[in-house]
């Protein structure tokens, strides 16, 4: 699947909202079209976030360009809407950025949507190569758990824990793969079991809950999730219930590694405390397929990621390295909101 793209109209997406049931592609026209999208989840994941940014940016500025509206007031309107519209994937505001600083470099329109074109480019190759890093990893390893959605949909193509999952599965076909439901909206049963029935990856849906006690119970040979911004000190933020699932590996003794791109690293981000939290409707949780399921006076509350610690948290695989978090430097901190710094390698 190429989960977004550039076309002469606009920006291609899949609407991520109506899978599995329908393969709906979405053509955004407009940077307004393409925030309601990004909140609404058509479009999700943290590199396709970054992406969805970069593109944004280009959009924008073709926009400004057919209108003959100033270029500069057109992006820095298109860089606060889309940069706000979630606040946990930095992956996101670099995209917005990467564009944003080729303009102030004297870039014009055309060489805007070059940039943005190589970051989806980019996007790919780091996709292909963590999952070829986090299998050699991980080499041995027949029954894996996962949670949320980092698949190819999570990104342009391949995904990151999914992208390791792949490359396990070309090796030799895995035992199986424990798919998270991943409360409240489902990306583990809706996308992740999605991609690996595409795949023909053996595969069991289960309830987030059923986890620790799988773990416990000797049946998961390691933990694979992905991750929305991993600080400086190696804390990282994904999917709310990804805390609960590398506390159950620790006591079970079994692996739980983060496959990221490097610039989900934010040097910015001195720890998980300094990591903003996106807390999205109590709609969310209070209602299943439109219907009200909780008695019309409770509340609720809808943290959508969790930060996991950097001691829980075994091996953090990029593109370029594999960090040990407990022991490896994993970013020099860097004074927010600078997000650009170019995290060293670990030999
Ligand atoms: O709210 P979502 O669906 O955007 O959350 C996505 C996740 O938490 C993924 O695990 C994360 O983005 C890593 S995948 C690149």
């Amino acid at each position: 699947v190429r989960t977004l793209d550039w076309s002469a109209c606009g920006i291609r997406l899949i609407d991520q909202n109506r899978l599995p049931d329908e393969e709906l592609f979405l053509m955004v026209r407009e940077v307004d079209e393409l925030v309601a999208h990004i909140q609404s989840l058509a479009v999700r994941g943290a590199m396709a976030l970054g992406v969805a940014g970069a593109l944004g940016m280009a959009l924008a500025a073709v926009r400004a360009k057919e209108r003959g509206e100033d270029l500069d007031a057109a992006l820095d309107e298109a860089a606060t809407k889309l940069s706000n519209s979630r606040p946990t994937a930095v992956n996101l505001s670099i995209g917005v950025e990467n564009v944003a600083r080729a303009r102030r470099e004297g870039a014009g329109v055309a060489e805007l949507v070059e940039v943005a074109l190589a970051m989806r480019d980019a996007d790919i190759e780091a996709n292909l190569a963590i999952g070829l890093r986090g299998a050699e990893l991980l080499r041995g390893a027949r029954r894996i758990l996962t949670h949320c959605n980092a698949g190819a949909l999570a990104g342009v193509e391949h995904g990151t824990a999914l992208s390791v999952v792949m490359a396990l599965q070309r090796e030799q076909p895995l035992d199986v793969v424990y798919v998270c439901e991943t409360r409240p909206l489902l990306q583990g049963v809706r996308l992740t079991a999605w991609e690996l029935a595409r795949g023909g990856v053996e595969h069991r849906v289960i309830v987030d809950a059923a986890a620790a006690g799988l773990m416990l119970g000797g049946e998961v040979d390691a933990v694979v999730v992905g991750a929305d911004r991993i600080a400086a000190n190696g804390d990282v933020a994904n999917k709310v219930g990804s805390l609960s699932h590398a506390l159950a590996a620790h006591r079970a003794g079994i692996p739980f590694v983060v496959a990221a791109p490097e610039d989900t690293i934010d040097a910015g981000t001195a720890s998980g405390a300094d990591i903003p939290i996106e807390y999205r409707s109590e709609s969310e949780v209070l209602t299943f397929e439109g219907r009200e399921i909780g008695p019309p006076k409770s509340k609720a509350l809808n943290p959508a990621f969790d930060v996991t610690p950097a001691d829980l948290v075994t091996a953090v695989v990029t593109q370029r390295r594999t960090i040990l978090p407990a022991t490896d430097q994993v970013a020099p901190a860097l004074p927010h909101p600078d997000t650009t710094g170019v995290c060293p390698s670990t030999p």
